[in-house]
């Protein structure tokens, strides 16, 4: 099996980009797949053009899909599940993958009439500076939740997991304190995407 890690962080120092590999290195010791895509290091552009723009808004499936985005749509319908890793920024992803999906979830691709696969799994992992308990209070864990659940992922994956690793800020202790354990669950994560044998590091 095999699952397309979108990652989205602009540093290398940094808890999502550990977090990244740890559950990377769960696929692979478990014996599946996966392809990246580094949304920084590619230097993804994000940001959508007139074009793209109104062949949206009119809903027209003309083929003049731009190569980048057609790259990213040909390594979706080449998996079987998608994971999604990066730091909530404002109560949001980071504008790159935002711009991502205006751009990479294209009419006739992501709607309309789709061509993109039905994904077996899709899940989220997600760094957040703030405690869950804050995250929830505001309601803005049901927000991130509902943007990306109900509305970018539904009805693309039978499966759908959205995971929050809170208390991540820097000026936290807990940052510090929870790391190892947070990147096992990062990595038994990744060793159980699939479900398939024992985890040896359990
Ligand atoms: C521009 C920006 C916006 C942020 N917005 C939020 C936020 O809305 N909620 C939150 O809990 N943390 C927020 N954070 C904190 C990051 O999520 C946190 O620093 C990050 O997950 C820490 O992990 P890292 O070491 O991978 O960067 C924000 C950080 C930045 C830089």
């Amino acid at each position: 099996m095999k699952v397309f890690v979108v990652y989205c962080h602009p540093s290398d120092d940094s808890f999502t980009k550990h977090m990244c590999d740890a559950f990377i290195k769960g696929i692979v010791d478990s014996g599946n797949e996966y392809i990246l895509s580094d949304l920084y290091k590619m230097g993804f552009d994000p940001t959508m053009t007139e074009q793209e723009y109104l062949r949206d808004a009119y809903y027209r499936n003309t083929p003049d899909i731009a190569s980048d985005v057609l790259a990213e749509q040909q390594k979706i319908n080449s998996v079987d599940a998608i994971a999604f890793i990066y730091p909530v920024f404002w109560t949001e992803a980071p504008a790159k993958l935002v711009g991502w999906f205006d751009r990479v979830w294209s009419y006739g691709f992501a709607y309309g009439e789709k061509t993109m696969k039905m994904l077996d799994k899709a899940i989220i992992l997600c760094s957040a500076g703030n405690p869950i308990e804050q995250l929830e209070q505001f309601g803005l864990l049901d927000s991130m939740k509902k943007v990306m659940l109900g509305d970018r992922l539904f009805g693309r994956a039978r499966e759908m997991e959205f995971i929050v690793y809170d208390n991540t800020s820097r000026e936290n202790e807990l940052r510090e304190k929870n790391w190892d354990m947070n990147l096992q669950k990062a990595y038994e994560k990744g060793y159980s995407f699939f479900d398939q044998g024992e985890n040896p590091e359990a």
